[in-house]
């Protein structure tokens, strides 16, 4: 496909082809456009990783990248963001990369005939974060070299957490065994489809990953913000110290970020030898490249078709 929305809807020869071409490109691999190529990114909601990782993916790819100032936007007049994309597209702009708080917000706009340029998911809502998920695999597919069996513990805020949602996917249809954890109210019941949730204490000798999650306070109603305690979410449903002792010596220690330290991750174990927290970061750089040059693959822009081995 010409779009990148979910992981999911990729088959697994496909995936596997975007986390090696991810590697290839954290080796240095590059590709050469037969014309120039304009890109824009539109981030609604607030991003840093994402956001500057996909900006420095184009710039990277040799894109010309046109990063859009939503606040100063004509969405702020009212205008839609499917006319906004069309916009964009009469303007010459051939990809959009798009973060929106609307959950599924690019179902209609890729349904539009009269929109070809390419639809980048860069997060919608609670919905799905497909290129979050591809850096963590990379990040995974580094360390353990397979996915299948490995135990993967997806802890803390799962019901607001695109993040959450997308890897729990992924990880389940390539064969991992996946365990759930965190406050029952935060917990859906749609990840049974992919795993079980246990309390933090019964799981985490047997993880190999530990996926830390961000409690979202901006997603919460004001009371629940109000009775939120850091101290009891840490002590409950964090990785302390205590907890980290417990971690089989190969584990390894993932979070999206951005990481409220103390909260759901003791401040200290961010950078410690088994975190892969700035690793995931790097990493990101490195998926979007993949995602970026598959699409220009498909769209017949590159020199030379790309070899994936
Ligand atoms: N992990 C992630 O999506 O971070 P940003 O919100 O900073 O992009």
């Amino acid at each position: 496909s010409n779009n990148f929305l979910n992981l999911s809807d990729l088959a697994i020869e496909d995936l596997n082809h975007l986390i090696k071409l991810g590697e290839k490109f954290k080796k240095g691999y590059r590709i050469n456009l037969i014309k120039p190529v304009y890109v824009a990114n539109l981030f609604f909601e607030n991003s840093t990783r994402t956001h500057t990782s996909f900006y420095m993916a184009e710039s990277k790819l040799g894109l010309k990248v046109v990063d859009i100032n939503t606040a100063t936007s004509s969405v702020k007049k009212g205008e839609s963001l499917s006319d906004t994309v069309k916009t964009l597209q009469s303007l010459g702009i051939s990809i959009e990369v798009i973060r929106h708080k609307t959950t599924g917000w690019y179902s209609s706009i890729v349904e539009d005939n009269n929109v070809n340029a390419s639809i980048v998911n860069a997060g919608d809502g609670a919905g799905q974060h497909p290129s979050q998920s591809l850096l963590d695999l990379m990040t995974i597919y580094e360390e353990f070299g397979t996915f299948e069996g490995l135990n993967v513990g997806i802890i803390g805020d799962l019901s607001h957490s695109r993040v959450a949602k997308s890897d729990a996917q992924i990880l389940h249809k390539l064969g991992a065994n996946l365990y759930f954890s965190g406050p029952k109210e935060w917990y859906d019941a749609e990840f049974s489809d992919y795993g079980t949730y246990d309390s933090f204490d019964n799981i985490i000798d047997k993880l190999d990953i530990t996926m830390l999650l961000r409690v979202q306070l901006e997603r919460l109603n004001a009371d629940s913000v109000n009775q939120f305690k850091a101290n009891e979410y840490h002590e409950q449903f964090g990785l302390s110290l205590d907890r980290a002792n417990k971690m089989k010596k190969s584990a390894i220690i993932m979070h999206p970020a951005p990481v409220n330290r103390g909260v759901e991750i003791d401040s200290s174990l961010v950078e410690s030898s088994q975190s892969r927290i700035f690793k995931q970061m790097e990493n990101g750089v490195f998926a979007r490249m993949a995602i970026l040059a598959h699409i220009l693959d498909n769209k017949n822009l590159l020199a030379e078709e790309i070899s994936y081995e």
